[in-house]
């Protein structure tokens, strides 16, 4: 999605007159209804000549203000009011019956939508819609929308026929979602959670207490609500390869393990799987319909154990399926034998279960390990009286060339000078922002469960999130893996 600075200042200035905040809606609802830079940029070649007369403006904000009340619910209308008012379509177009039907939808819902106290509401609520355009990024409206109880939510997406390419993905994959928050633009990492293939993009969000981002996803989302999401990227899964697989997930950490053990047991009919999953009850167990179908569709290939970790009954087990209190952990999968595991979840329990594996003998590239909980990364470790250093990333876009301090972890510091860079979880967790150092030296914080495997370490890649310069010039290039396209 791009539309010229330079345009977008123009209709800001032509456009908004003492509502200085009309403009940058209705150029949002238009861009974020509209994924084609060319097209978007049309629209505002064509409309801004004649939003000079006060007709023709009243009529334009007329519309940005219905595109701005039903865009964000009805991706189809949205799209139609917006080119009606770049004056690519005559006006006609919005009173095919379809169009009025969908419009008045959205509207009753945008209005029932203000009379319910809105959670995010309050200064500092999610908004969808990111300042610029970040590389990699696509405008996708939300075609389905499945809530779990109170706290889950199932998406799905809704990717335009120009860009199923680029939303191919591999097993274990995650996208990446980018909003603002508080002025601040932040970004979130879903997994995606069925096996890859059947061309459908699909998360599954688990609310966090006060969490950002999936508050307004679990109480906010509606079909039609467009968001910016990433292309797949990340490299926790693994081509495949036959023998018995077992995973240990908790939470929402289910998501890319799910779409493993499809793609597995899938790929090759010989593949077992064996997965321990936590959770706090039954109604707690994220997309337990979609584990207990998938268990029945391998039966004997696939065995699942949840564990709850919060007294109460347990439900009726299956051949494959059954239910344990008490909380996961490595004690948990003491006996268990695999050729290939796979950790998600909270730091805390994957860690202690990746020691006591390691410690069992485990081979570290038979052992796969996601973070799900990065938001507070491991500060840098380096000396407080580091010397400064002048770090150059390249090969994304322009060169960034920036001044940090020697103590910091490099890709933080790169940030804050360009928001767009490669990043999602800045702790080292989802393998988005792999760079090779073609000048000078680094240190990267000595994790073996950080998400980069052997064969980068040994092409002199790093994590620019948990790296820091020990040189004082840097020249990092930006290689994203195989499975970071
Ligand atoms: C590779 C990867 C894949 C992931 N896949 C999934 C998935 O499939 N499904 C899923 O649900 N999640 C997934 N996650 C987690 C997800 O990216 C988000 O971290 C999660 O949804 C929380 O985001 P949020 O914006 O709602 O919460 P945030 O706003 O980031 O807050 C998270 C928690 O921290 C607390 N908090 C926030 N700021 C502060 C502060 N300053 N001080 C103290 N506490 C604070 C909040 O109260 C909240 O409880 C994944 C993460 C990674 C790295
Ligand atoms: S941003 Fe996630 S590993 Fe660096």
């Amino acid at each position: 999605m791009t539309v010229s600075s330079v345009q977008a200042l123009c209709l800001r200035e032509t456009l908004a007159g003492n509502d200085d905040d009309l403009a940058r809606r209705f150029f949002a609802t238009v861009a974020g209804a509209i994924d084609d830079a060319w097209l978007v940029t049309r629209l505002f070649d064509q409309a801004m000549p004649h939003v000079g007369a006060d007709r023709a403006q009243r009529a334009l904000s007329r519309l940005a203000r219905i595109a701005m009340a039903v865009g964000s619910r009805d991706a189809l209308v949205s799209r139609r009011i917006a080119r009606v008012a770049g004056l690519l379509d005559r006006p006609s177009a919005l009173t095919s019956p379809a169009v009025v039907t969908r419009a008045l939808g959205a509207g009753l819902g945008a209005g029932l939508d203000r009379m319910r106290p809105a959670r995010d509401a309050r200064p500092g609520g999610f908004d969808p819609l990111p300042p610029g355009p970040a590389r990699g990024f696509h405008a996708l409206a939300v075609s389905s929308v499945t809530r779990e109880g109170t706290d889950r939510v199932l998406l799905e997406f809704a990717v335009p026929l120009r860009l199923t390419e680029r939303f191919r993905f591999a097993a274990g994959q995650h996208v990446v979602i980018r909003g603002v928050v508080g002025g601040r633009t932040i970004r979130r990492s879903y997994s995606l959670y069925t096996a890859p293939g059947d061309g459908r993009v699909r998360i599954a969000v688990k609310r966090q207490p006060g969490g950002a981002f999936s508050g307004f996803a679990v109480d906010r989302l509606r079909v039609g609500t467009v968001l910016h999401v990433s292309e797949p990227t990340g490299g926790f899964g693994v081509p495949h390869a036959g023998g018995h697989h077992a995973a240990v997930a908790a939470g929402s950490g289910i998501t890319p393990i799910l779409s493993i053990a499809e793609d597995v047991l899938r790929a090759d009919p010989a593949a077992t799987f064996t997965l321990h999953y936590g959770s706090r009850d039954e109604p707690g167990i994220m997309l337990e319909h979609r584990v207990s179908a998938l268990a029945a569709r391998f039966p004997g290939r696939l065995r699942v154990t949840h564990h709850l970790s919060r007294a109460g009954r347990l439900p009726a087990a299956t051949d494959d399926v059954a239910y344990r209190h008490g909380r996961l952990g490595p004690a948990t999968v003491a006996d268990v034998e695999a050729d290939r595991w796979f950790l998600c979840g909270p730091e805390a329990l994957s860690r202690a279960v990746a020691d006591a594996l390691t410690a069992r003998g485990v081979p570290h590239d038979r052992l796969r390990v996601e973070f799900f909980d990065t938001r507070d990364p491991a500060p840098a470790t380096g000396p407080a009286d580091a010397a400064p250093a002048r770090v150059t990333l390249t090969g994304y876009g322009d060169d960034l060339v920036f001044t940090m301090p020697g103590d910091r972890h490099v890709l933080p510091a790169a940030v804050r000078e360009r928001e767009d860079l490669p990043y999602s979880c800045l702790g080292g967790s989802c393998g988005t922002c792999l760079y090779t150092v073609e000048h000078g030296e680094v240190v990267m914080d000595p994790d073996p469960l950080l998400a980069i495997s052997a064969d980068d370490l040994a092409a002199g890649r790093v994590l620019a999130c948990r790296t820091r310069p020990a040189s004082a010039e840097v020249v990092l290039r930006f290689s994203p893996g195989p499975s970071a396209r």
